[in-house]
C-alpha cells in the first residue's frame, strides 16, 4: 500500500509593482488581511520574474482573503491567486534577521544569534514567528527610539497600551525602560500569543488578547499603535480615551501626515515627529500641558 502525504498549500498574491510604489502597496496587501509580503528583486535571495519590476509575494490565511485582495487590489498591479506548497517558506526569512541596534541604548537580537553589546544597552530577543516585528522595520524602529526619547524626558510610562502588539517587542521595549503593566492587544490571535512568549522570555509579562481597542478598560500612561492610517483614523476616539499621558502613532507614510494630523490634532495635543525613509510616526499628549 502507498501512502501518500501531502503537503499544505499556503495561498498568496503575487503582482508586479515599481520600486517607488512597493511601501503603498505593500501595506495595502496588510490592510488586506496579508500575514506577510515578501519582495524580491535583484538585490533578493529569490529574484522577481521580471526583470524590470519588484515582485510582492503576499500570503494570506486562506483563499478567500486571498481572491478579494485580489479583487480590491488596483488592475494595473496584474495581481494573480497562487499556491505556496510545503513549509520552507515559513522559516526562509530566518537567514535574514541579524542582530540590529535600534534607538539609543536597543539592541534586538533572534534568539539563535547572539549580539555584540555595549554597556547600558537593553537586549531585546524576539522570535516574531508569524507575528510581524523583528525591529528591523523603520516603523517598529521609530516607536522604540520615541519610547526611549519619552523615557529619558520623565514621561509617565508606568503603564502601557500597545494596540496592534505583533511579536510584542514594542511592549517589552518599554518594559526594559521600567513600565510595570503592559497590556497588548492584536486582531490576530497568534500574533496575542507569540507577544506573550517574547514577554515570558525576555522577562517581561504581557497581558496580551484579541480585546479590540474599544473594549479595553482604563487609561494608559502611554499608548503605542503602529497600524496602517485607514485603521488607525477610525480608531482616534477610542485611542484618545484610553490616553493617560502620551500616544504614539507609526505605520504612516509621509504622504499621510495631513490626513492623520487632521483626525488626531483636534483630540490631542501635537508634541513630537519622527521620519525614517518613507515612514512617519506621530506622538501626541492629552492635556492642556504645553507642548515640549
Ligand atoms: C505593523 S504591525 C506592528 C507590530 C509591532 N507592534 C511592531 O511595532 O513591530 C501591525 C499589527 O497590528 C495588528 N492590527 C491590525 N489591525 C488591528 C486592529 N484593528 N486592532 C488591533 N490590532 C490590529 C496586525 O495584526 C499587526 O500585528
Amino acid at each position: 500500500m502507498t501512502i501518500v502525504v501531502s503537503k499544505p498549500r499556503y495561498p498568496t498574491v503575487v503582482l508586479y509593482v515599481q520600486a517607488d510604489e512597493v511601501e503603498q502597496l505593500g501595506a495595502d496587501l496588510f490592510d488586506l488581511g496579508a500575514t506577510g509580503v515578501e519582495q524580491r528583486d535583484a538585490t533578493t535571495m529569490d529574484r522577481s520574474a521580471h526583470e524590470s519590476a519588484v515582485e510582492l509575494v503576499a500570503h494570506f490565511p486562506d483563499v478567500e482573503l486571498a481572491r478579494a485582495a485580489q479583487r480590491l487590489l488596483p488592475e494595473g498591479v496584474g495581481a494573480q491567486l497562487s499556491f505556496v506548497i510545503g513549509d520552507d517558506w515559513k522559516h526562509r526569512w530566518r537567514e535574514f534577521f541579524r542582530p540590529t541596534r535600534v534607538g539609543a541604548r536597543f539592541v534586538i537580537r533572534p534568539p539563535w544569534e547572539e549580539a555584540e553589546t555595549e554597556p547600558g544597552d537593553h537586549v531585546i530577543t524576539i522570535d516574531p514567528g508569524l507575528a510581524f516585528g523583528t525591529g528591523t522595520h523603520e516603523t517598529t524602529r521609530l516607536v522604540i527610539a520615541e519610547i526611549e526619547r519619552l523615557a529619558d524626558a520623565g514621561a509617565a510610562t508606568r503603564t502601557v497600551l500597545d494596540v496592534g502588539c505583533g511579536s510584542g517587542i514594542l511592549s517589552i521595549a518599554a518594559g526594559l525602560l521600567g513600565a510595570e503593566r503592559l497590556v497588548a492587544i492584536d486582531i490576530d490571535p497568534i500574533a496575542a500569543r507569540v507577544a506573550v512568549e517574547n514577554g515570558i522570555v525576555n522577562g517581561a509579562t504581557i497581558e496580551a488578547s484579541t480585546t479590540p481597542v474599544q473594549a479595553v478598560e482604563g487609561t494608559f500612561d502611554l499608548v503605542l499603535a503602529n497600524i496602517r492610517s485607514p485603521i488607525l483614523i477610525p480608531m482616534a476616539a477610542a485611542l484618545l480615551e484610553r490616553t493617560g499621558q502620551h500616544l504614539v502613532l507609526s505605520g504612516l507614510l509621509l504622504e499621510e501626515r495631513v490626513e492623520v494630523r487632521e483626525a488626531f490634532d483636534p483630540r490631542f495635543e501635537f508634541v513630537h515627529e519622527s521620519t525614517e525613509g518613507q515612514w512617519l510616526a506621530l506622538t501626541y499628549r492629552r492635556g492642556a500641558i504645553p507642548a515640549s
